[in-house]
């Protein structure tokens, strides 16, 4: 499988990490043989159609900071170029989640369908956008469109509701989508304060490269509009969201809520109608109150009651884990 990778950060690196490392897996179990045959950061793109050597992609990262120290690149303009006439049947888009305009990611998305390539992202951006019209450009164009790691990092949060709540009918759910934001509160509850957690949450790779999309609650709203659209077919935006950080939360109201056997938790919550993200004291007791980067969603289930999936929400290799499945998936499909 020729793979084009868009963004080669935290994610796209942990990708690389685990194609090496379950290289046998991915052929003896799926008949998967990937060739990244294009990859590209913020320098520029390089290609190689015979396909990348990932050991020496990583090592040149690691060292020189860019992918285009591995060779000759094409041109940082020229990626469009790339997407649309480069031998590949995948994009793999990873670049930094832009909630203005969706860009670079939605022209590269948009591109790769019309050039008739499957696209695989976890970058939320266009999605929280462009929902609608996304999936309609995905089907016109018969390709496949996976994006399992835009809400849960991980945690299949996604497919659980879509493919095991499947002929149950969902009236609604709520719970943590944001990993950062959890990682801090939880750490406001053992006593640290707002900035220390957050450098912590920083440096581990969790937070998005502008973390005030995680504090200010934007990241949590691009997942709960993601997950509304696909799960509750709504046909919400950003703009459909009741939006509030924990930017305001105090460890003095962190500690009262601990006495009364509560931790507050940033939740984003829909009822098939509304859509809100907001901080809130939730019981020690609830299955959905996790601690660290952990998610937690409880679907509300007409006939099944309530269902509540938990995992990592945040990480490179959990991520890239959703990539994997992903690219499993389409090649399910392919050989169907
Ligand atoms: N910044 C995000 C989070 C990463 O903390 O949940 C995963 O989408």
């Amino acid at each position: 499988m020729r793979l084009i990778l868009l963004g080669f950060g935290v994610v796209g690196q942990s990708l690389v990490k685990l194609l090496l490392s379950h290289s046998t897996d991915l052929y003896n179990e799926y008949g998967i043989k990937p060739k990244v045959v294009a990859c590209a950061d913020h320098g520029g793109i390089i290609t190689c159609d015979q396909g990348l050597d990932l050991d020496m992609l990583l090592s040149v990262k690691k060292k020189k900071r860019s992918v285009v120290q591995y060779g000759p690149k094409v041109d940082k303009s020229e990626i469009i170029d790339v997407i649309e006439n480069m031998d590949a049947e995948t994009v793999i888009e990873l670049t930094p989640t832009n909630i203005i305009d969706g860009e670079p990611g939605k022209s590269h998305i948009i591109t790769a369908m019309k050039s008739g390539k499957n696209v695989i992202t976890v970058n939320k951006g266009p999605l929280a956008l462009e929902f609608p019209s996304l999936m309609e450009l995905a089907e016109y164009n018969r390709i496949a469109f996976k994006f399992s790691g835009t809400v849960g990092g991980g945690t299949p949060i996604l497919e659980f509701a879509k493919r095991c709540l499947k002929g149950d009918r969902i009236l609604s759910f709520e719970g943590i989508l944001n990993g950062t934001t959890n990682y801090i509160l939880s750490k406001m509850y053992e006593g640290l304060n707002f900035s220390e957690a957050l450098k912590n949450a920083s440096e581990k790779g969790y937070a998005e490269k502008d973390p005030t999309l995680d504090i200010d609650g934007y990241d949590a709203v691009a997942k709960l509009v993601i997950a509304s659209n696909l799960v509750m077919n709504m046909k919400s935006t950003m703009n459909n969201v009741e939006r509030m950080g924990i930017r305001g939360v105090e460890r003095t109201q962190v500690m009262k809520e601990r006495k009364n056997g509560n931790a507050i938790k940033l939740i984003a919550s829909c009822d098939g109608k509304n859509l809100v993200v907001r901080p809130k004291p939730v019981s020690t007791k609830d299955p959905i109150c996790v601690d660290g980067i952990l998610n937690a969603i409880t679907f509300t289930c007409q006939h099944s009651g309530q269902q509540t999936i938990i995992g990592k929400g945040a990480g490179g290799m959990e991520t890239a884990s959703s990539i994997l499945r992903d690219l499993i998936d389409i090649r399910t499909v392919i050989r169907s």
